[in-house]
């Protein structure tokens, strides 16, 4: 793929930005790799303890805790140049730290006080914004009174729940353990204890799941009094159950159009419920109730990255963590490196060139229902912009450079346009 970057002005993009790169903020990202057990569709980064006493789960919780601890504390004290690419002349220091994800796996079968250890651990090692947002996500069986109040004290200002589906049926194909009204009565339990932003994860597509499924979902999510929607189409991936049933034919394949007419469904019913789409699976109520850590990935911004299986990015050099849990624990408890950087858990890191960084800002911020900033837009070819408006895949609105509809469901298309 061919791009025309480089001269000093046409890198504003990168040196300048408005809100994108280094003007959207700075994020910390920690992974709780636990679940009681792996759902078939899953290939996140996820450890089954299901089988285990809690006695076991205790003692190997407060040890991953300490760990991932251990590790930010590692990586903040290398400095911000440490994690940048080579011969970046970055200012050393750290920026306040805008949002906080807590994700998993299912971070809340940690008990309170080890959630909230954790993120002592961002507290003490970093400076915090005064509106920093706190993400954790939650599973709808974890939940209750004490810990929605212990993640309330703690200064979590965002839940993010998996509720999935609201269809009985559909929920056992997706192996989930919770029912419907458990995700319903969650909600309430985080609005009562002072939450103030609630999210519901839906996924759509699921083998079984008929048009009249999906609707009632999509009823009973907004019913639920969230004030955010991440609404998935069920990715099949080969390295899970799902993936090797889909291979044998012992289960179907989501089925691209009917995607395509729950995706509408789901724009339609979304709108219709006072949810504005600001990302391409991400609706809330209003710009305040959006996600400002996944706006922050999307924006193509830098953040750090701890835990099994986590992801770091600063100044386009991105680095990952071993998803194995016993290696994280054990590289980081012995200080023995895996791989490049400053966290011994690293097992790869990349650097981007300016190309490639340019496919990624396009990548990523097309994602987004505003689209690009002018200045945050790297330059495109002008033959491929004609290519790509002409294709009805991109607009511009008040100078800004955005997806259409169209647009979202053939990103990869528009964008590889845009770079002829
Ligand atoms: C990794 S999960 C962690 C949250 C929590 N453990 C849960 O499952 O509810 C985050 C979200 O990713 C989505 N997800 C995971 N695997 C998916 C897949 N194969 N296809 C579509 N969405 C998926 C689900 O909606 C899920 O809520
Ligand atoms: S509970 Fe969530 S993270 Fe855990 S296996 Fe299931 S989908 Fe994956």
């Amino acid at each position: 793929m061919g791009l025309r970057v480089p001269t000093d002005t046409a890198r504003r993009w990168i040196t300048d930005p408005v809100e994108s790169g280094s003007a959207a903020g700075f994020g910390v990202y920690l992974h709780v790799p636990f679940c009681h057990h792996r759902c078939g569709y899953c290939d996140f980064a996820t450890e089954a303890v299901g089988g285990t006493s809690s006695a076991e789960r205790r003692e190997l919780f407060g040890r991953y805790v300490a760990a991932v601890r251990a590790d930010l504390a590692r990586q903040v004290a290398a400095g911000r140049r440490a994690h940048a690419p080579p011969g970046d002349d970055l200012d050393d220091a750290w920026p306040a730290v805008t949002s906080v994800f807590v994700g998993g796996g299912t971070p809340t079968l940690l008990p309170p006080d080890l959630i909230a250890e954790l993120l002592r651990g961002v507290t003490e090692e970093l400076d915090v914004a005064g509106d920093v947002e706190l993400t954790v996500e939650c599973n709808p069986e974890t939940a209750s009174d004490d810990l929605m109040s212990a993640l309330a004290d703690v200064g979590v200002t965002r839940l993010s729940m998996g509720a999935q589906s609201f269809a009985d049926h559909v929920l056992a194909v997706l192996e989930r353990r919770h029912t419907p009204g458990a995700a319903t009565e969650a909600v309430a339990l985080a609005r009562a204890a002072g939450i103030s932003s609630v999210s519901l994860d839906v996924i759509y597509g699921t083998p079984g799941e008929s048009d009249a499924d999906w609707e009632a979902t999509l009823a009973a999510t907004t019913a639920a009094g969230v004030d955010h929607v991440s609404a998935y189409a069920l990715t099949v991936h080969a390295n899970t159950p799902f993936g090797r049933q889909v291979a044998d034919g012992a289960l179907p394949a989501p089925d691209d159009d009917v995607q395509r007419t729950r995706f509408d469904t789901a724009r339609r019913h979304l709108a219709a419920a006072g949810f504005e789409q600001y990302e391409v699976a991400n609706w809330s109520r209003g710009p305040a109730r959006r996600s400002r850590h996944n706006t922050l990935y999307w924006r193509h911004g830098d953040y750090l990255g701890c835990g099994v299986g986590a992801h770091g990015h600063l100044a386009g050099r991105r680095w990952w963590s071993t998803r194995s849990t016993p290696r994280y624990l054990e590289a980081v408890e012995s200080g023995r490196h895996l791989g490049p950087g400053p966290s011994p858990a690293v097992t790869g890191d990349e650097v981007l060139d300016d190309g490639a960084r340019a496919v990624e800002r396009l990548m990523l911020g097309l994602r987004l229902a505003e689209g690009l900033h002018p200045n945050d837009t790297p330059p495109v070819s002008p033959l491929g912009l004609e290519d790509a408006l002409g294709a009805g895949l991109v607009e511009t609105a008040c100078g800004r450079f955005r997806c259409t509809t169209q647009g979202w469901f053939l990103l990869d298309d528009a964008v590889s346009r845009l770079l002829v």
